[in-house]
């Protein structure tokens, strides 16, 4: 894959750092979603996880570049009560019959990122050819910079769409 977007949604900048850093390592394009509604305080955080217990889609604000003009999206998504951030689900569902190649990367606390991986692949209707989770502690500490490196190669590696096999998660340390 030679033109690839990454595509982040972040609510506490976690999954935004390491969508920069990806974006950086990789010289790949970035833009980001926002929410029309943004978040803050207690009830920021309760609507946060009635979002993914009802599976709610929130108004989003999307002016980046679209997303089929790329060979593949990588997209990078905090998980909520063990769930698929709500922006990034509006976002993919909007776009589904338009995405490219779509591979994950989940940002998170420690658990649920193979629940939104297979959520993204309902929604699209074919499953994300590669994903990969880091823990905020390890985007915080910086340790997760090798392995996004790899993830990013095996993106890089993939030759055309004909060639993938799906799925793989890159994620041995949080798995
Ligand atoms: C409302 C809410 C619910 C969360 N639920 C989970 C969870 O179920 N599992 C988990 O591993 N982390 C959970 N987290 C932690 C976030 O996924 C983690 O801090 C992530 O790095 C945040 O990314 P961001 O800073 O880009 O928003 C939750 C955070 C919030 C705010």
């Amino acid at each position: 894959m030679s033109k690839v977007l990454v595509v982040v949604y972040s609510y506490t900048s976690t999954a935004r750092r390491a969508a920069q850093l990806l974006s950086q390592q990789q010289g790949w394009e970035l833009a980001e979603i926002e929410e029309a509604r943004p978040r803050s305080g207690v009830l920021g955080i309760l609507r946060c996880i009635l979002d993914s217990i009802f599976r709610r889609c929130p108004e989003i604000r999307y002016d980046g570049p679209l997303p089929r003009k790329f060979d593949a999206v990588v997209l990078v998504s905090p998980i909520w009560a063990g769930r698929l951030a709500g922006p990034m689900r509006t976002f993919v569902t909007h776009r589904r019959d338009h995405l490219p190649e779509v591979a994950v990367v989940s940002v998170m606390g420690g658990r649920g990122a193979p629940n939104a991986v297979a959520e993204i692949g309902r929604i699209i209707g074919r499953a994300p050819f590669l994903s990969a989770a880091f823990t905020a502690r390890e985007v915080d500490d910086g340790s997760f910079a090798g392995r996004l490196r790899a993830f990013g190669s095996a993106v890089a590696g993939v030759k055309d769409s004909s060639a993938v096999v799906r799925p793989v998660a890159l994620s041995p340390q949080v798995a």
